[in-house]
């Protein structure tokens, strides 16, 4: 759990603009053998933007980091068997 968080926080900060770099397994990787619907992966996003929200994140800067998660949808959904 402690790894996940440092993990995804530099995959956050990265996705923001850095500096901090993520440099675990690439997304679809890491995802391979975790069980999900196409739709968690929105609840995912639209939980990312309640978090900016919540904390008074400009919106400019918000959108920004939600639309540079979202774009990995395609490697995720990628994840899937099948
Ligand atoms: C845009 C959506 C998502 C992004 C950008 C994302 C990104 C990440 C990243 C960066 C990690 C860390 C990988 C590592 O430490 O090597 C991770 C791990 C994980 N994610 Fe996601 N994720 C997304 C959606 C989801 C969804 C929808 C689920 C399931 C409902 C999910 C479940 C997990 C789990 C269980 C792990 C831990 C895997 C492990 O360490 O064994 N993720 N994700």
């Amino acid at each position: 759990m402690e790894r996940l968080r440092r993990t995804q926080t530099d995959f956050l900060c990265e996705a923001a603009g850095g500096p901090e770099t993520y440099d675990a397994e690439p997304v679809r990787e890491a995802h391979l053998h975790v069980p999900f619907e196409p739709a968690d992966i929105e609840r995912a996003v639209g939980l990312l933007r309640e978090g900016l929200a919540a904390f008074d994140v400009p919106e400019d800067d918000a959108e920004a980091v939600v639309e540079a998660v979202a774009a990995y949808e395609e490697e995720l959904l990628d994840s899937l068997p099948g």
